[in-house]
């Protein structure tokens, strides 16, 4: 691996250790997207070939793709088969076919089994045995011509996954280069994880004293969403329960809330519709509501007094309706020693029965990183500070441990 590449290379995560990525490029203008699609690919730990068709030649230079790759660029299929080197039914061949961005001719033709670009070639190469994944991208005429959509359906039932497009500017435009990551580590990630359903609130809910106004608190949302994007990448089927206002994710089943009594109805609901495996409490709930929210907006310049009332507590519910399920909590204090922060968890678990909590300092709230304590009934462990997401692969582990 060249230096340069070695730089970056797994620095944001592992989950693409091993795997052996051709990012197949057709001539759309979304080629200049691909170097930084390359990059990321490398920094979650995988080796990425690129293959151009002319058309994506005239476009981006292979020299780019050279540079982002740290491997050689197909540009032309030779004497020494490159389609079978990458794509053949052999040990050293691709995990991954990527094809993006991918253009309406390019996707017609994989429909119809053509192949005359080294991009086609490739995916017919590969099409019985490796995953191919698809990001279109073209003007929405060409998304909405009838025959490419039907190339498009017949692709999707046999098997081809499509990733995106986004709908802006009266085009059909490549899905965003974080997008396109989460869901090709989706499809190649260990599902360790797989027959599980999982339920995950996330972000800090909305008391509103007036219709625009609103009691709320400084949880952006982050550690929740990468609870549940990590349980939806090791193959649980996850629905997400997230406020409004908190970060975006890409987990497919999401429900927005915005008040207590909305999170405490929502998950009421999801509780008594389906049996699920774990529920996992990350959302950061407001405590008390004012009693009363006035209709109108409360006019300025004048004192106002607030009563609060007490919300209702959301964790006590869980077990009530699902007895059996694992319950992990979050509880979060402010200014307390360690050792009276794994108390107040061990509260929880008595008060919520709560399986396992992980317990911080209000200083996590917004922030990047964390510092928890995994508290369960036998034990606690400290987890020293680290990102979210890596975070929430160690919380996970654990969790998986005690499914069993
Ligand atoms: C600057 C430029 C941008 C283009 N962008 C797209 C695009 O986004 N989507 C698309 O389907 N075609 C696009 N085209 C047209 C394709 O390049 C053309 O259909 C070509 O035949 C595709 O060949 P390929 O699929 O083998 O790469 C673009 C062409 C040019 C010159």
């Amino acid at each position: 691996m060249l230096h340069h590449v070695k730089l970056i290379h797994a620095t944001k995560s592992r989950k693409l250790l091993g795997k052996k990525i051709v990012l197949a490029i057709p001539g759309s203008i979304a080629a200049v997207e691909c170097v930084k699609l390359a990059r990321e690919l490398i920094r979650h730990g995988a080796e990425v070939h690129a293959v151009m068709s002319e058309s994506a030649r005239k476009i981006i230079h292979p020299y780019a793709m050279e540079f982002a790759t740290g491997n050689p660029v197909v540009t032309e299929i030779t004497g020494f088969i490159e389609h079978v080197e990458l794509a053949g039914e052999h040990e050293n061949r691709a995990d991954l076919i990527l094809v993006c961005p991918a253009t309406a001719n390019t996707i017609s033709k994989i429909a119809c089994g053509i192949d005359d670009t080294p991009v086609t070639t490739v995916v017919t190469t590969a099409f019985a045995h490796t995953p191919i994944m698809i990001a279109p991208a073209m003007h929405s005429s060409m998304y909405k011509h009838p025959i490419v959509k039907e190339n498009m359906e017949k692709l999707r039932k046999l098997g081809v996954e499509f990733i995106g497009p986004r709908f802006e500017e009266g085009k059909a435009k490549v899905a965003g280069v974080d997008e396109i990551v989460y869901h090709v580590i989706k499809k190649l990630h260990e599902k360790d994880l797989k027959g599980r359903r999982i339920l995950v609130t996330a972000g800090a809910t909305r008391e509103y004293i007036d219709p625009i106004r609103f009691i709320t608190n400084r949880s952006s949302g982050k550690m929740g969403v990468a609870m549940a994007e990590e349980a939806e990448l090791r193959g649980a089927e996850v629905t997400l329960i997230k406020t409004r206002g908190s970060v975006p994710s890409f987990v497919e089943n999401q429900i927005e809330v915005e008040t207590v009594e909305e999170m405490l109805s929502a998950m009421e609901n999801e509780l008594m519709g389906k049996k699920y495996d774990v529920v996992i409490l990350a959302a950061a709930v407001s405590d008390f509501r004012p009693k009363t929210t006035a209709k109108e907006k409360i006019k300025s310049g004048k004192a106002i007094t607030l009563e609060l009332v007490p919300t209702p507590k959301i964790i006590r519910r869980v077990k009530e309706i699902q007895p059996g399920v694992l319950l992990v909590g979050f509880k979060a204090e402010y200014g307390v020693s360690e050792e009276e922060l794994i108390t107040r968890a061990r509260e929880q678990m008595e008060k919520a029965g709560s399986d396992a909590v992980i317990a911080n300092t209000a200083e996590a709230f917004g922030s990047e990183e964390n510092e928890v304590f995994w508290v369960t009934k036998e034990a606690a462990e400290k987890l020293p500070r680290m990102g979210k997401r890596e975070l929430a692969e160690k919380l996970w582990n654990r969790i998986g441990n005690m499914l069993g």
